[in-house]
């Protein structure tokens, strides 16, 4: 994902160059004259319908942004659905409000319980616009299959007959449909199927939409029954909050999801925290210094800046003795890293992850057993260390 910083300035080219009339004819040296002013390296192309095609890199890449779809054009795409948001978890709730909050006509599909009360706490009406699953699918025009991986290959049977031609089936991932020999999810004919996938969490979603800010999104389109679904994925994907989208396929975004989570996103860092955490301790560090020199430095100082204007950014502004070490190390992190992605990526694209999780995440007490496993994580001895120095940061004195 592009850094927030980046984008902005992305955007702020763009927005730039979309201003003046003439952009249109301007030779690419112009813009590249005007890119330099801005200090972003990327070349920029307007084109029709005011999409744009950007240099992520050196390869060209097509982007959609939310003045690609202005509210009246999203109210306009959706004037004769109804969105059906199938599960009012993290990416339910998220996405339906957001939609909500854009004007749309969203319901909810939910099963009764802890969820479903959220919800109704959340303004959702019962019999008005919050529904038992299946009978949000066969309210729906527009279904967003937004239930556990696991349940939707469960639900999957009663949910077939009530999509009728005419209708879209959504996903924010490309799971069900790519692992079809395992989850058995074929669409019927005459259904336009497609997929907004959003970067992040979807109480990220939520949040960010708020603040006015807005998540990345992947978008990709597995059948165009009705001729529009490319165009009504874009609008669809601005009205769940998406800050730009890129084109994908189902292939790609599953492959690329499952691996990045497994990875850097969230398992190779706890892996790599841990194995910090546990050298600094054997060699007599108290807790506290292997959790600042370990966590806190990177999640309050570093990472930030890495963020902001990327990975050399944030060297050039630690010591030079940091910076020498930083550069010599990388390297053998990498070599000793690189074989352990290469056996995930072989993992997600055979099948493997996925057996794993629907097997797992089928059993009746998954959640307990989940629950058992992070409980595991944060009562061990870094993440306890890490609550008492959470609580000593300035702006946390008094909380609990
Ligand atoms: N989390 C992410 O970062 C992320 C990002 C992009 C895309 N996605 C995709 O978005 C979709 C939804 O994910 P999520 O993050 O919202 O959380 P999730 O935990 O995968 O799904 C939660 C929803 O599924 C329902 N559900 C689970 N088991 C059920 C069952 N046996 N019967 C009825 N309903 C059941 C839950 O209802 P209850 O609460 O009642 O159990 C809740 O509504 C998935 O396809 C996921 O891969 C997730």
């Amino acid at each position: 994902m592009a850094s927030r910083a980046f984008s902005t300035a992305l955007r702020a080219t763009a927005r730039a160059a979309v201003s003046r009339p003439s952009v249109t004819i301007r030779p690419m040296s112009v813009l590249a004259n005007t890119m330099k002013r801005t200090a972003v390296k990327s070349t920029i192309s307007i084109q029709a319908r005011s999409m744009k095609t950007l240099n992520f890199g050196g390869s060209e890449e097509t982007v959609y942004e939310r003045s690609d779809v202005p509210k009246e054009k999203l109210l306009d795409t959706f004037k004769n659905d109804t969105i059906a948001v199938l599960g009012y978890g993290p990416q339910g709730r998220g996405q339906a409000l957001n939609l909500r909050d854009n004007g749309v006509n969203v319901i909810i599909g939910q099963r009764e319980g802890k969820t479903y009360q959220q919800a109704v706490e959340e303004g959702w009406v019962p019999g008005k616009n919050l529904f038992p699953v299946l009978d949000a699918v066969e309210k729906g025009t527009v279904v967003m299959n937004l239930l556990s991986d696991a349940f939707q290959k469960e639900i999957w049977p009663q949910m077939k007959p009530l999509l009728t031609p005419g209708k879209t089936l959504y996903f924010s991932h490309g799971f069900s449909i790519v692992y079809k020999d395992q989850t058995n999810i074929e669409a019927p004919e005459g259904v336009d199927v497609i997929l907004v996938a959003p970067k992040g969490s979807g109480f990220t979603v939520r949040r960010l939409f708020q603040e006015g800010r807005g998540i990345n999104s992947s978008f990709a389109v597995h059948k165009d029954a009705s001729g529009h679904a490319k165009e009504r994925t874009i609008a669809l994907g601005i009205g769940i909050g998406s800050g730009y989208m890129y084109e994908t396929t189902f292939e790609k975004e599953v492959y690329s999801d499952l691996f990045g989570e497994r990875g850097v996103l969230m398992g190779a860092i706890q892996g790599l925290f841990q194995a910090q955490y546990e050298v600094l301790r054997a060699n007599g560090h108290s807790p506290s210094e292997a959790f600042n020199e370990t966590v806190e430095e990177a999640t309050q100082s570093l990472y930030p800046l890495i963020g902001e204007k990327g990975m050399d950014w944030m060297y050039s502004n630690c010591s030079t003795t940091a910076m020498r070490g930083a550069l010599d190390w990388w390297k053998p992190f990498h070599d000793a890293s690189k074989p352990v992605f290469e056996e995930l990526y072989k993992s997600v694209r055979d099948g493997t992850e996925t057996a794993r999780s629907l097997d797992r995440n089928s059993q009746p007490d998954y959640r307990e057993k989940l629950e058992e496993e992070l409980r595991e994580i944060r009562e061990s001895e870094i993440w306890r260390t890490g609550k008492t120095v959470r609580q000593l940061r300035p702006e946390n004195a008094g909380k609990n």
